[in-house]
């Protein structure tokens, strides 16, 4: 454990109640694609909608050499270009000011003093009273050389001249499997306070996620109905139209199971299966969430290829535009085994779900962005239809669309209008644009904002990332001891190889193509 962070935490009001307290974002990796597309136009998001606290500051770490000019040169293009927050010029100037930059090569110990003095007078000149987050957006193979140095150069703990807490926001993916998991976990804890680490999982700062929970504890009809007694299984997909947009190297050494399904999808699915927690209290809700993913079947070693399907997507064409195969993207081996898609059922094993398939998937270059949760409901009987010119007719299905359309919708049957007795499907649909119209905060900005808070509620905590690889290790040790083990091919702009039709519940269930 490492030093007690006295006054580090004050006690955490729920985010958006009231300003955080002043503090400087110290971004490590800076010069990267993460700080360009999401941090810094999600920050001015914030700022825009008055968010921020007054006293805050952007110091941007990484080695290539930038004058603080033209470090906010460069991140006000990005912003621009990034629809998300939508960019005011006029006000991008005053939140500009307080973005700069050091450069430094962080593997060298020798650099670190340097970077405490450029903290210590940025800190002074700007009135922050020593608050400092860090954020780890390095690659993942220098988190652990980066935490040894922060602790070593004291710089982890409040001192004279820094007093005000200190927090971390480690980046996923949070080591590669479980073994990797805890090496790092224990280093991270060989400097910070558990309190301190923030593990960021962006989908879970995702208005749609959050809603999730509203919608299953905030209404009083759907948690009866939320059981194996009505619903037939769970399908939760995120598939993306993207390829791996130069982010070959990190993602031919990660793939489509350690990139997108420990974290993204598991977390997803532990808010659809996960029991109400006692109270909104982050302990409560981690602590109940951590208590499904523990009660989600393991896989033996030997039955890895019943569960689960993975792919890698060959050329085609997606958006009109035809697209390289995998192989081909830069910076991934040209015989890589790498997956790009990955389909999974999976079991809860508790009373509640016993015998309900969850199934998730996840691709890139799909034929549509779409990530969504589909909850299938148990038919009715159909007795009394069953000689009338529809014959079967469909189950209930409720859909939750994460993104890009975020919304809800149930579909329900109803009768054709007309003589005699035709059912239809007919859906029910509720969009956040019709119902609020306002924009929501995006992802990185929300979690941003809560860390400033010192809200830890929607960070996963170590035990839910070791037990989500935990979970998963069987399968990366049954491909890595074959990595061409069962990976099959599809081309781009499908909905992945067709042998993932075979995990579901033969002749009954069938993929979504939403
Ligand atoms: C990231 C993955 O965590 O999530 C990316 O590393 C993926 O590979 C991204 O593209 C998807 O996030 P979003 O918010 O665009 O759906």
């Amino acid at each position: 454990m490492g030093a007690d962070p006295i006054g580090a935490s004050p006690p955490a009001p729920r985010a958006g109640t009231e300003p955080p307290p002043p503090s400087l974002l110290v971004i490590f990796g800076a010069s990267g694609d993460l700080t360009r597309r999401l941090l810094i136009p999600d920050l001015f998001g914030l700022f825009l909608d008055g968010l921020l606290p007054e006293r805050f500051a952007v110091l941007g770490v990484s080695r290539t050499p930038y004058a603080d000019e033209a470090f906010r040169a460069m991140l006000r293009d990005c912003a621009r270009e990034t629809g998300e927050a939508k960019f005011d010029a006029s006000r991008w100037d005053d939140f500009a000011a307080g973005l700069h930059y050091h450069s430094a090569d962080l593997e060298d110990p020798g650099s670190y003093p340097a970077l405490r003095e450029r903290i210590r007078s940025l800190c002074a000149a700007r009135g922050i009273p020593g608050n400092i987050i860090f954020y780890s957006a390095v690659a993942p193979r220098h988190y652990v050389s980066l935490v040894r140095k922060i602790g070593e150069t004291k710089l982890a703990v409040p001192s004279e001249d820094l007093p005000g807490f200190r927090r971390v926001i480690v980046e996923k993916p949070f080591g590669r499997d479980l073994a990797s998991a805890r090496a790092l976990n224990r280093e991270m804890l060989g400097v910070f306070h558990d309190g301190q680490v923030y593990r960021i999982d962006h989908f879970l700062g995702k208005e749609t996620v959050q809603n999730l929970f509203v919608f299953r504890f905030g209404n009083g009809i759907f948690e009866p109905v939320w059981n194996r007694n009505y619903i037939d299984h769970v399908q939760i997909t995120v598939a993306e139209t993207l390829g791996v947009e130069g982010r070959g190297d990190y993602y031919d050494d990660a793939g489509a199971v350690r990139d997108m399904i420990q974290n993204h999808l598991l977390q997803l699915m532990a808010l659809v299966a996960m029991e109400p927690p006692n109270s909104l209290d982050g302990d409560d809700v981690r602590g109940e969430k951590l208590k499904l993913l523990k009660s989600i079947g393991r896989v033996a070693d030997e039955r890895v290829g019943d569960v689960c399907v993975r792919g890698q997507y060959v050329e085609g064409e997606t958006g009109g535009k035809k697209v390289p195969a995998y192989r081909a993207e830069k910076n991934v081996s040209p015989d890589s085994f790498t997956e790009t898609y990955a389909a999974l059922r999976l079991s809860v094993d508790n009373w509640r779900w016993a015998g309900v398939p969850f199934y998730l998937r996840t691709g890139k270059r799909m034929a549509r962005k779409v990530s969504e949760i589909a909850i299938q409901f148990r038919p009715a009987p159909s007795l009394l239809f069953k000689d009338t010119e529809c014959g079967q007719i469909d189950s209930n299905l409720l859909v939750i669309n994460i993104q890009p359309e975020e919304g809800i919708f149930l579909r329900f049957c109803a009768k054709e209008p007309g003589p005699g007795v035709c059912v239809r499907p007919v859906d029910f649909h509720f969009t956040y644009r019709e119902a609020f119209g306002a924009r929501s905060t995006p992802a990185y900005g929300r979690l941003l904002l809560d860390v400033m808070h010192g809200d830890p509620t929607l960070f996963p905590r170590e035990e839910d990332v070791e037990t989500s690889w935990t979970l998963l290790d069987p399968f990366l040790r049954r491909w890595e001891g074959d990595p061409g083990h069962g990976l099959r091919f599809y081309p781009a702009g499908g909905w992945g190889p067709p042998e993932a039709d075979a995990l579901l519940q033969e002749g009954r269930d069938r993929w979504r193509r939403p």
